[in-house]
């Protein structure tokens, strides 16, 4: 196993190129089980997680191969087996649920357990396939899924979930007849997922909005398209430029997808502004805590609590971070404390005090934007920072120190030693 050995203090400068969304990557990956027609994916970041996916996609028939941001998917004789191995590694995989459905009438796929930030059910995901006339089963951890021929219905989420929507939209465009979609997520890797379905024939309107609709079936024609940028590898950036009190310049940044994020930093005093070549964060004067709740898009981001949470361990004053999307996502929270932040957790509410400085430790990362927050805490921390069970960061940043070396860090990978 990997470690992150981080030697902090140094504030940041300089150019930083931001990477294709692994979140937008994942659907239309598996959106490709819908295709008889081969594709090309372009801007497809080189991660754990896009390599399980290609592997599962590999298991299920289909003929994928990926070169420099680029992946091509043949289609084959599909099976209908995901099994868990692959399934327990990334939750994502139960996306290949409705695509299965919707294209072979069958789908045999293991039951995501919890992970470390919460119990994630995927109840809204068989609910909407069952109104479209799906059944399921679970038969020793697998859910069992069968249908005669999706045809299209009218679903309302008891809350917009992501991966919901995105499972729902990829069988709706297959499903017989009109669907409708309320309460729908509307990240924008929802819109890119649908944006990717039109452009390949699907008939969806509403992407962006809480109502979707579709009308199926539609044959999907094969496509080249370019993946969306990652807004969450930028507002990761973005809080390294902040903490490091530095200057980044973040070059094909999703601007528009992060309103929520740079309001709250820009509250905090950092200066954020667009510019031709991409968008500039600055930091030059101490910045001060605010209150955050983090909320469906758009909204503030569950997936930046953490390293704004590590941002505010540095900042003047008091600020209350309300968790309102998962139940246990503040495990970074006692890693910080470790490093010298004064952080008091009750429930879903995290009050962070900010100090004037953090210093060193070895630290563990258990999720994966809680890895983020460390590594961000080690960049502004005086003194050594050790960061183990890197492999989390490993499944949704590409090359995350090499990045952050380009741009002045004190920042190495080491193998971790085994216990004596
Ligand atoms: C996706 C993102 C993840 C992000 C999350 C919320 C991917 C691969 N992952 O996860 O990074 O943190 O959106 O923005 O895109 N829920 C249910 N029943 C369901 C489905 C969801 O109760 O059937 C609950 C979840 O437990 C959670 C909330 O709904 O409390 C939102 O989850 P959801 O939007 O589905 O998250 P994911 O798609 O798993």
């Amino acid at each position: 196993m990997d470690k992150l050995v981080i030697e902090g203090g140094l504030p940041l400068t300089g150019s930083i190129e931001i990477n294709g969304s692994k979140n937008a990557a994942l659907p239309i990956l598996f959106a490709s089980i819908l295709h008889t027609e081969s594709l090309s994916l372009l801007n497809v970041p080189n991660l754990r997680d896009i390599h399980t996916a290609l592997k599962l996609l590999n298991l299920l028939g289909c003929v994928c191969e990926y070169q420099n941001g680029r992946v091509t998917v043949v289609p084959g004789t599909l099976l209908s087996a995901a099994p868990y191995d692959l399934v327990k590694t990334m939750r994502a995989s139960v996306l290949c649920l409705g695509p299965l459905l919707a294209r072979t009438g069958q789908a045999c796929v293991a039951k995501p357990g919890g992970c470390a930030i919460g119990v994630r059910p995927v109840d809204q995901h068989l609910k909407g396939l069952e109104s479209m006339g799906a059944r399921f089963e679970l038969v020793e951890g697998y859910i069992l899924g069968r249908c005669r021929k999706l045809h299209g219905a009218r679903i309302t989420f008891d809350m917009p979930t992501v991966g919901g929507t995105e499972n729902l939209l990829m069988a709706a465009v297959s499903a017989e007849g009109e669907t409708i979609l309320e309460n729908a997520a509307r990240e924008p890797e929802v819109v890119d997922l649908a944006n990717f379905l039109i452009a390949c024939g699907g008939r969806i309107e509403g992407q962006g909005t809480s109502r979707i609709r579709v009308v199926g079936p539609s044959v999907l024609r094969g496509v080249e398209y370019p993946v969306m940028q990652d807004r969450i590898e930028a507002g990761t950036f973005l809080v390294a430029a902040g903490i490091t009190g530095g200057e980044l310049l973040l070059r094909n940044c999703p601007v528009d997808a992060l309103d929520a994020l740079i309001l709250k930093l820009r509250d905090m005093g950092m200066e954020i502004s667009e510019t031709p070549d991409g968008v500039l964060a600055r930091c030059t004067r101490p910045l001060r805590c605010v209150d955050v709740t983090t909320k469906p898009y758009p909204g503030f981001p569950t997936d930046m609590q953490a390293q704004i949470m590590a941002l505010m361990c540095l900042a003047e004053g008091a600020g209350v971070i309300e968790e309102s999307i998962f139940e246990n996502r503040f495990l970074h929270a006692s890693e910080l404390e470790r490093m010298g932040a004064n952080i008091r957790i009750s429930g879903h509410t995290a009050t962070v005090r900010g100090t004037r400085r953090l210093t060193g430790a070895p630290v563990m990362a258990s999720d994966l934007r809680g890895a983020a927050s460390l590594v961000l805490a080690g960049l502004a921390a005086s003194g050594t920072t050790e960061i183990s069970r890197v492999y989390h960061l490993d499944r949704g940043y590409e090359k995350m120190e090499e990045k952050l070396a380009r741009v002045g860090a004190r920042i190495r990978r080491e193998k971790e030693t085994a216990n004596p």
